[in-house]
């Protein structure tokens, strides 16, 4: 193996072209490819920039060529040539190094390497443990590198953006005692306080209420979150939130700010235009309109109500869920009344997954109109329906009857996939909204409680304070989400600043007196120092970068992700621990097999 002694790398593989014809370079970097052409050997040199051409004869040197026969794949390289224009047979448009090459003078094989349990490039067909296995190749790949690239372009843009509009980024410890964001926590032991626990944080929410409290007016932070949850593709159990806060400022000032900073970062790092300001839903037309508070607008397809137009009607199961006050609503599904008769039946166990009990449909065909329920229906509900739906010759509508949220899950769900299965989707489109008016508490059934949607800091609006008491459902929060094409990006909230106030969201959730003061005590006492009205609110940097790299998986453009189990595969963390580490900690270790 060679050194670098006497050789510096003088320029980056990916930016070479004919401009620098005729010069003498030294680039450094990773062997992606090697072909022997009798008297010639071709090496693709890669590094993070990009892949050149290198050849080797033993007509220019010797000793080079000869190396360049051991080189193998990802074998570390340096290697000094001269840049050649390629035989315009050999130029390659796919490539922006393709129209040169480097005629090698020198190659120090600075390292050699085992072969890599993939290929290292890009859409390669593993299986995703195997390339998280071995991260540090697969971070290799250029695709996975653009990722990690795109995501230091982004937070260095909202590091810009935010610093120019006054923000400081104050750090906020991980060490710290659990926070109400609704998952669980991730607990860790304390030597020194034999028996006692702290909480990673879920979030900073409550450091960065505090500051606000302290006078820092404007903070931020790219603050890594831990939540145990069930792991999604978008969702890790640490992730990382680009986290804000504001002093003196009303909602429109923050939606305002945030819709201008995502354009800003759009711009920067995509040259992206986005228009601004976003369209605004409220949660109830969100829901009841397209069945989510994280609505795709990159297609239309809303909800058809026709649970006015259907009463009456001779079909039992429509009537049983009218009497019940359910709803019966409807998808138009354009131009597609041909569906085959089985991608039917298999709708009905799709949304069958989310609660519903069935599915009904009309086919608007040539021939006139097909349907597993018409015939319980008078002529003029027929009409009455279509109508509604503004169906025509060639659609298909698709109905479901049930309870609201169910209405809701399976009708929003069986929209977006009929979105993909038509391909209605634009993959190029951007849709951004505001989603607000949020409810403030949801009733949890199994805890038999109401719940902060949101979270217990967030101010309920000012008219609906009244309601605390007698009807707390009816509450709207003054929160709000940011969405893009169908994923919650960010949320956050206009917060509460008065004790009085504080303490009565506390009681609406079942909190004692004494646990909300054992919990909050010093966040209720910090409310009566002079607290200044705050907002603010956290995006989630992985989804940001995932839907702005156009990757189906956070754990895409995340270095060092964990899988679907929580685990990390390289590392093999979390792992046993030894027994004297568990006496340090005051613990004794029992794990309880579950039935
Ligand atoms: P919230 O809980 O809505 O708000 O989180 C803010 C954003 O963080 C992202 N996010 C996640 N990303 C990846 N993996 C997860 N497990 C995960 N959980 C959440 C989402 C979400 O919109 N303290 C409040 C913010 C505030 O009120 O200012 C909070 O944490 O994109
Ligand atoms: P059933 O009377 O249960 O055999 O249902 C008759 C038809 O109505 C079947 O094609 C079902 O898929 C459909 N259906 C049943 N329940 C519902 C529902 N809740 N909403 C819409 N369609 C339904």
């Amino acid at each position: 193996m060679d050194t670098m002694a006497g050789l510096k790398r003088s320029i980056q593989c990916g930016i070479l072209t004919t401009r620098f014809e005729g010069q003498e370079v030294t680039v450094c970097g990773w062997a992606a490819r090697r072909r022997d052409h009798g008297g010639l050997i071709f090496i693709d040199l890669r590094d993070r920039s990009g892949i050149v051409q290198l050849v080797f004869s033993p007509d220019i040197n010797e000793e080079a060529f000869r190396k360049a026969e051991s080189v193998r794949s990802e074998y570390v390289l340096a290697v000094r040539g001269i840049i050649r224009r390629r035989d315009p047979g050999t130029v390659n448009p796919q490539m922006p190094t393709g129209e040169i090459e480097i005629s090698g003078l020198e190659l120090r094989v600075l390292n050699t390497a085992k072969t890599p349990p993939f290929y290292i490039q890009d859409s390669v067909d593993v299986d995703e443990n195997l390339r998280l296995k071995y991260r540090y190749l697969d971070l290799r790949r250029p695709e996975m590198q653009e990722n990690i690239i795109l995501r230091h372009r982004v937070a260095k843009l909202m590091r810009d953006y935010l610093d120019q509009h006054g923000f400081l980024e104050i750090e906020t410890p991980m060490l710290t005692k659990s926070t109400p964001e609704g998952a669980r926590d991730y607990l860790v032991p304390s030597r020194v306080n034999p028996g006692k626990f702290y909480a990673l944080p879920q979030s900073p929410q409550i450091f960065k209420q505090l500051l606000m409290v302290s006078g820092m007016e404007r903070y931020f932070q790219i603050a890594r979150c831990f939540r145990d949850e069930d792991l999604r593709a978008d969702r890790q159990p640490e992730f990382t939130q680009l986290d804000i806060e504001m002093s003196f400022i009303d909602r429109e000032e923050i939606l305002t700010m945030m819709e201008n900073m995502i354009a800003h970062i759009f711009r920067g790092a995509l040259n992206i235009e986005i228009p601004v300001p976003f369209t605004r839903l409220s949660y109830q037309d969100a829901m009841d309109l397209y069945g989510s508070d994280k609505p795709d607008l990159r297609f239309d397809m809303k909800f058809i109500d026709l649970t006015q137009v259907v009463k009456g009607s001779d079909f039992k199961v429509f009537e049983t869920v009218l009497n019940e006050g359910g709803q019966v609503k409807a998808i138009n599904v354009k131009g597609y009344a041909h569906i085959p008769r089985r991608e039917l039946d298999g709708l009905v166990s799709y949304v069958g997954n989310y609660g519903a009990k069935g599915l009904a449909w009309i086919c608007y065909t040539e021939e006139g109109i097909k349907s597993q329920i018409t015939k319980f229906f008078p002529e003029n509900m027929v009409e009455n329906i279509t109508r509604t739906a503004e169906a025509q010759q060639g659609d298909l509508l698709l109905i479901i009857a049930d309870k609201p949220d169910v209405v809701a899950a399976a009708l929003g769900q069986l929209r977006l996939e009929m979105a993909r299965r038509l391909n209605l989707i634009d993959a190029d489109k951007l849709s951004f909204l505001w989603v607000i008016d949020f409810p403030m508490f949801e009733y949890d059934p199994e805890e038999k409680r109401w719940v902060a949607m949101h979270h217990p800091f967030t101010s309920p609006r000012d008219e609906d304070v009244q309601f605390l008491d007698t009807d707390p459902g009816r509450i709207k929060a003054k929160a709000y989400d940011m969405v893009l094409n169908g994923t919650e990006i960010g949320g956050g909230s206009i917060r509460i600043y008065g004790r009085e106030l504080q303490e009565k969201i506390f009681k609406a959730i079942g909190l004692t007196k004494e646990e909300a003061l054992e919990k909050f005590g010093y966040l209720l006492e910090a409310f009566e120092y002079g607290t200044p009205p705050h907002g603010g609110i956290a995006f989630g940097l992985d989804r940001l970068i995932m839907l702005m790299a156009k990757r189906s998986s956070i754990r895409d453009v995340i270095a060092f992700p964990k899988n679907q189990s929580a685990i990390d595969v390289m590392m093999q963390a979390p792992s046993d621990v030894t027994a004297r580490q568990l006496k340090e900690l005051h613990i004794k270790s029992e794990v309880i097999k579950k039935q």
